[in-house]
């Protein structure tokens, strides 16, 4: 037996949690652990929130709240919908937390008394009306690039260039608008360049066991050499920096966050936390660290912490970090401030009691090498094509059966069969391969070999056809009904990891106690002769088309709300002082811009912002629906000339084709105007 450390990253408590953070990190780590527990491994499962940065101190500022104010309720939100969806952490914590407050300042001591940090005196922007220092994110000014005057301290949105605050030409804070002094600052940096080497050697080391992904990106960035990080910040919101003269400075985010881990495992086990996070005399008895996060945190899992802790001296490295790539949306990055997400608590409402149904198809299009899709139409194809008609129909099929023939009683087993022998080998065979799947982190193949039981038992039953052949043959039929309860219990506990609300239903349906059993899948025995089963009931239930269209519907509304003008998507706009980047006159020409004439105008019944137009356009007449009704009324805009893009792929809004899209100006206050012919011009006259 080992010990078993499970991080998953602790995520910011600044938003709710979406599909994309339980595909990319909860639910792998999940399904590790289930795994790891079913093996009969000492395991924890560590997560919590992480309540510190600037970005939570921006969201407070802008709500008017406090920053605890913001973190206690996305941190309860992020508790509840983990525990929804049976995460199975064996603690949820928090970074704001005294324990942690306590222990990642001690870490920090800790590194000081052993000189590891270099003290450095840097200048740092300065808002002398707000009195404070400010972080990257609070100074905006003009991008030294490409001239955007809204780029941010440490970046430009609308080159994408990675900036410093001082690259910036007029930098402004954005706390008072004043122009910001630059003041000498004192931080403590962790040297990383003095652990390239001990870095470097170990990383080394995992090139045959860690993802590719992960291995390449370490490589990176030691060959391009790594540099001092301040580990400190000017800022007010964090754990207080533990040292005399450092007032007003806490820690940086990316230093207390991983130390979250063994502040948390702390809490969980005050007395023999120790035993998991240190190097153990006899080096066997040392734990395994694994760190399930996303591709955005490899850098501080697998180089910042590790020197962190190297550095200290007495604490294990990871094991093994298998970061996930990304998962879009429907085709589009998921985004929190364009909505472009689904949440989890919203699933839950609209989706009662299906946690597993959506547990299935995150893992079966996990993006565990590339970045992968989630959408609606597939979510529904698979539940209902592999759920309900595979998994679920082969157990309720079982369970119906043996109630028919035997009132609900396991039959005798009498001599199995080579075909029904088979059937059992295969559970066993298949777990051998699902373990071995889910010890290299494949999550995505282990539960397609999962389904693959399934199917297999699925074809014995139509092959087998007990049904048919009970009248002539009964002793023959229990032989059956037998071979499938048993296989049905590995079932049960196959889908334990995956599933595993499903898999306790299945225990409950077979009254099975829940033990821990991976060992023994494709047994023979797991229920004696007369063992009584419960009536069948739906284990799943097929996903119909209008809860379907709903969620898309759902997501199309977050695409209007951010289209005030229903004409160019939030992410694409330029903003009103900049120009966007250049494009070719060929992608220009590929716009059929004409004059039309508004014939019609109504609004939309339930969209306040919606207003349905019938167009003139010269060669036809159509329906547009433009996102202006809180900026005209319909009465007032019939007869008026305006722009249409008129070769605009279709779309349906609130159910209404809309085909084309009528241009308008926006100002910098957000005012509309329509773009129409200096003098009436007729309809179909094309722009160019
Ligand atoms: O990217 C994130 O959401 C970070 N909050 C992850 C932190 S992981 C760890 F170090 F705590
Ligand atoms: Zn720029």
């Amino acid at each position: 037996m080992s010990k078993y450390l499970v991080t998953a990253a602790l995520p910011y408590a600044n938003g709710p949690v979406h599909i994309g953070h339980l595909a990319g990190c909860y639910l792998p780590a999940d399904i590790y652990v289930r795994y790891l527990r079913l093996k009969g491994e000492e395991v924890k499962f560590i997560c919590g929130s992480d309540e510190h940065g600037v970005p939570i101190t921006i969201k407070a500022r802008k709500e008017g709240i406090t920053p605890q104010q913001v973190v206690d309720k996305y941190h309860a939100m992020m508790k509840n919908a983990f525990a929804d969806f049976g995460i199975s952490f064996d603690i949820y914590s928090r970074t704001s937390s005294p324990v942690h407050h306590q222990t990642s300042a001690a870490f920090f001591k800790d590194l000081y008394e052993k000189n590891i940090f270099t003290e450095e005196i840097t200048e740092q922007f300065y808002d002398e009306e707000a009195k404070q220092f400010l972080a990257d994110r609070y100074i905006t000014g003009t991008c030294p690039k490409c001239g955007n005057e809204n780029a941010y301290g440490d970046q430009c949105e609308n080159c994408g260039s990675s900036l410093n605050a001082t690259d910036l030409i007029n930098p402004k804070s954005t706390l008072s608008g004043s122009a910001p002094v630059l003041r000498k600052t004192k931080n403590w940096f962790l040297p990383l360049e003095k652990y390239q080497d001990q870095l470097s050697d170990w990383i080394k080391s995992k090139k045959d066991t860690w993802k590719i992904n992960v291995y390449g990106q370490c490589n990176s960035w030691l060959n391009d050499g790594l540099r001092p990080r301040a580990m400190t910040r000017d800022l007010d919101w964090g754990v207080k920096v533990p040292l005399p003269g450092a007032e007003g400075k806490v820690l940086y985010v990316w230093f207390d966050a991983p130390i979250g881990y063994i502040s948390a495992t702390k809490e969980l086990l005050p007395n023999d936390w120790e035993k998991y996070w240190k190097q153990q005399p006899d080096k066997k008895d040392n734990a395994k660290l694994i760190h399930f996060i996303g591709k955005d945190n490899i850098v501080f899992h697998c180089l910042i912490f590790p020197a962190m802790l190297m550095a200290q001296g007495e604490y294990i490295l990871p094991e093994n970090v298998p970061a996930n790539e990304f998962l879009n949306l429907e085709g589009e990055k998921i985004s929190t401030s364009r909505n472009w997400a689904v949440w989890l608590h919203e699933y839950l409402q609209d989706f009662p009691g299906r946690e597993d149904e959506l547990r299935y198809v995150l893992t079966s299009i996990a993006p565990e090498t590339k970045d992968s899709d989630f959408s609606w139409k597939d979510y529904q194809a698979r539940v209902n094509n592999e759920l309900v008609s595979i998994l679920g129909n082969f157990v309720n099929r079982v369970i119906v059966l043996t109630h028919k023939f035997y009132d609900g009683k396991t039959p005798p087993q009498g001599t199995l069969t080579d075909a029904d022998a088979q059937l059992l080998k295969t559970a066993k065979v298949k777990g051998g391969e699902i373990t071995s799947l889910l010890e290299s982190y494949r999550f995505r193949d282990a539960l397609f070999e999962f389904m693959n039981v399934a199917r297999a038992g699925n074809k014995y039953l139509t092959e087998t056809e007990p049904w048919k052949i009970y009248k002539e043959n009964p002793t023959r039929v229990a032989t059956i009904l037998n071979t499938c309860l048993q296989f049905s219990a590995s079932l049960a506990f196959l889908a334990k990891p995956f599933l595993p609300h499903f898999a306790d239903n299945v225990l409950s349906l077979l009254k099975l106690n829940d033990y821990n059993n991976f060992n023994k899948i494709g047994a023979q025995d797991f229920l004696n002769e007369g063992h009584t089963i419960q009536p069948a009931r739906h284990l799943f239930s097929p996903v119909n088309d209008e809860e379907i269209e709903k969620q898309i519907e759902k997501l199309n509304k977050s695409k209007l709300q951010n289209t005030p003008t229903n004409s160019v998507a939030e992410n694409q706009k330029p903003e009103t002082g900049n120009f966007k980047p250049e494009t070719s006159f060929e992608d220009f020409s590929k716009l059929d811009l004409r004059i039309a004439t508004i014939l019609t105008a109504e609004k939309v019944e339930k969209a306040d912002k919606l207003l349905k137009l019938t167009l003139d356009t010269g060669l036809d007449q159509r329906t547009v629906v433009s996102g202006i009704a809180q900026y005209f009324k319909p009465e007032d805009i019939i007869g008026k000339q305006v722009t249409l893009l008129a070769n605009l792929a279709p779309r349906k809004i609130k159910g209404i084709e809309s085909k084309g899209m009528i241009l308008m100006a926006s100002n910098e206050k957000g005012e509309l105007c329509f773009v129409s012919p200096a003098d009436h011009f007729s309809n179909g006259s094309t722009i160019s």
